[in-house]
């Protein structure tokens, strides 16, 4: 079949199409109805199907010819351990840690906070939660603890998992400290703390409800997967919005399971019994699809990395990985590429390793810029595969499907339309514009298998945010064109998120942070472009009157601010004080137009504007 005719068969009848699809996977009770749609006029897929997505992961395997394959292979450089899980292990792992979470009561529906390294307990933890049916929110470990506190209050979990420590190039993270904190913080308080403890650093278990992980694991029994509707929530995943309150993505598990598994076969061109590695973290919606969900769920074996692509110990790691385990394709973020050609513009470290194994090169979580596709065609003379995505859809809306039409690819284009998604560009009136023309990346409802059908907790705020903008549509936030071609280019965000090393940060967030500082009047956040993280914040504020604290001091507190609130992640290293910020007349901060100016780029200045002097004065202080 070609990409049209698959293309094709989605959009002429969806419910065949994702019917044959879901036939792929065990389901202990096929689904009568494929798509359903709610009270609320909200649309579910396989809602009466029965099924347990931690059975298909590994069950399934096991008892049909994987047990014995390796199905997770951990590799850390930065702790210099390797271990490799069959499916048997594996399988066996997460039933006694589902028998440990049931003896806590956890049950079907309940939530689990999963706060936890790249390490296969991370793995465990999630699979457990789903193989009893409860809900698992897996909370980057690089978050400081007023994130975490937002998690644990929006999320009420029962349980949270964790570990001793996390291991960063630099320096060792201990965990509990951050979690005690965030319980303080939270006014909800988890029943019990599970905390598994690493050598690198010991945890102190003295406050009320924690428990040690390996000593609870070892008193459990391994239970059976309990089943659960194909509507049935896997997990939530909170991922940045415009405000300082992150939005939960609540992920369904059947429309999960089938996406995943086609996505194997469509997109990746993966088989059974091959070698996928997504060089992400379990803390992202790349980790909970590419390095756990899918690749299991397809019978793969999965590489677990605990290091960086550079400095664990060089610029050849992922080149080690990659030969060491014969991967056959490997999905990263576009800044790994970057640090990599930074520290190894010839590629030297390529040329040291046997990397026959390698097919294809994958790239998301912001544009592949053509440099870096370049280089990375240059050095590997592989397809080198940009596809665009969201923690919303949980998958790739456009793509190169390499496993039904190898399709040419286009330096800075993310390919076509991955069938299921409908996608448009709509201008801000909500009229289909001309190909070519930029405008508002949309997807005509109802979007496929796996995508939000919610927001945690809050079915307005998914509305407001995600379906009432263009009515029939779902709005992505990103903005881009379609060539004459049919090609996407997704060109940025058409709202206050930035995108930092691949990570996603609210800059309305970071606003509200910064307004919190005694000396600060007013301020605003953009994300001006960086050769190596895509983005970095940079910070504007107006100190209140009668100010006299050194300037410098402030800009120190507001560094520390963000490091605490939010993490270091956050990246957030500069503030430019300022005595004016650009507005329009009705008070609106023009965001926008700073962005373009601190970049160098060509803008007009909009009509709208208070003062256009002011513009001057910001570059002056730049
Ligand atoms: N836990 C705690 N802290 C973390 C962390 C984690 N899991 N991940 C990152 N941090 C910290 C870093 O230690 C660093 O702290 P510092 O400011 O004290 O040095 C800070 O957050 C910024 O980290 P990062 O943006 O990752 O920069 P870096 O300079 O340490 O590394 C890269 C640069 C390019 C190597 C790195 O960003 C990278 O590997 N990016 C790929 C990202 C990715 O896979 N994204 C997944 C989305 S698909
Ligand atoms: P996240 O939800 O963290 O995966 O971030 C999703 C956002 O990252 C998208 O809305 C885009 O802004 C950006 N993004 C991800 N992949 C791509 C890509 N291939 N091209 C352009 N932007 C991307």
């Amino acid at each position: 079949m070609s990409y049209q005719q698959e293309l094709n068969a989605s959009k002429n009848n969806p419910e065949d199409f994702w019917k044959e699809k879901s036939e792929a996977l065990e389901w202990f009770k096929s689904p009568q109805k494929v798509l359903t749609q709610d009270e609320h006029g909200i649309h579910h897929w396989f809602a009466d199907g029965e099924m347990n997505t931690a059975y298909m992961a590994l069950d399934y395997h096991v008892e049909n010819g994987r047990a014995d394959q390796a199905a997770l292979i951990y590799d850390s450089p930065v702790t210099d351990t390797k271990k490799t899980y069959t499916y048997r292990e594996l399988r066996d792992e997460v039933a006694q840690t589902a028998g440990m979470l049931k003896d806590l009561g956890v049950g079907k529906g309940d939530r689990v906070i999963v706060y936890m390294p790249m390490i296969p307990q991370a793995a465990v933890a999630m699979l457990a939660c789903a193989r009893i049916g409860a809900i698992h929110s897996v909370v980057f470990g690089g978050f400081a603890a007023p994130e975490l506190a937002l998690r644990i209050d929006d999320a009420k979990p029962k349980v949270i998992l964790s570990a001793s420590c996390g291991v960063e190039i630099k320096r060792i993270i201990e965990y509990k400290p951050l979690i005690d904190n965030a319980i303080k913080i939270a006014e909800h308080t988890p029943k019990n703390v599970v905390v598994y403890q690493r050598p690198e650093a010991t945890s102190e278990l003295s406050q009320e409800g924690d428990l040690d992980w390996v000593k609870v694991v070892s008193k459990a029994q391994p239970v059976q997967c309990t089943p659960v509707k194909g509507s049935d929530l896997l997990y939530i995943l909170y991922t940045s919005g415009t405000t300082g309150k992150p939005k939960g993505v609540v992920r369904e598990n059947g429309g999960h399971a089938v996406a995943m598994k086609y996505s194997m076969d469509a997109i990746y061109d993966m088989n059974p019994g091959e070698v996928f590695w997504s060089a992400s973290d379990v803390g992202w919606v790349v980790g909970h699809s590419y390095i756990v969900y899918a690749p299991l769920l397809q019978g793969c074996t999965t590489v677990f990395f605990e290091g960086k692509p550079i400095m664990t110990p060089d610029a050849g790691a992922f080149w080690r990985v990659v030969s060491e385990y014969k991967v056959k394709a490997l999905f990263t973020a576009p800044t790994a590429f970057r640090a990599i050609k930074k520290e190894d513009p010839k590629g030297e470290s390529i040329k040291q390793y046997d990397l026959s194994s390698l097919e294809t090169l994958f790239a998301a979580g912001e544009r592949l810029d053509p440099p870096t596709y370049e280089w990375l065609n240059e050095q590997f003379k592989l397809p080198v595969i940009d596809h665009w995505w969201q923690t919303e859809t949980g998958w790739a809306i456009s793509a190169n499907m390499r496993g039904i039409e190898k399709m040419p690819v286009k330096p800075g284009s993310s390919t076509v339309p991955v069938p299921g998604f409908d996608v448009h560009i709509l201008d801000d009136n909500g009229q289909e514009v001309a190909a070519n023309q930029q405008g508002n990346i949309a997807i005509k409802l109802p979007l496929p298998p796996s995508c939000l059908t919610s927001v945690w907790g809050d079915l307005n705020r998914f509305k407001a945010s995600y379906l009432e903008t263009f009515p029939g549509f779902y709005v992505s936030g990103d903005g881009g064109y379609i060539d004459d071609d049919g090609y996407l280019f997704v060109m940025g965000r058409t709202d206050d998120v930035i995108n930092v090393s691949g990570h996603r940060l609210s800059t309305g967030e970071m606003e509200e942070i910064i307004a919190t500082h005694p000396a600060v009047a007013e301020c605003a956040v953009i994300g001006r472009s960086d050769e190596l993280k895509g983005q970095m914040p940079l910070g504007f504020a107006i100190l209140k009157s009668g100010v006299e604290t050194d300037q410098a001091d402030i800009k120190r507190a507001l560094v520390q601010l963000m490091r605490d609130k939010i993490g270091a992640v956050a990246c957030y290293k500069d503030t430019v004080i300022v005595e004016r910020l650009p507005k329009t007349r009705s008070g609106k901060i023009l965001r926008k137009t700073l962005r373009q100016l601190v970049d160098g780029e060509d803008y007009v200045i909009p009509s709208t504007i208070d003062d256009p002097a002011i513009l001057d004065e910001i570059q002056q202080a730049l």
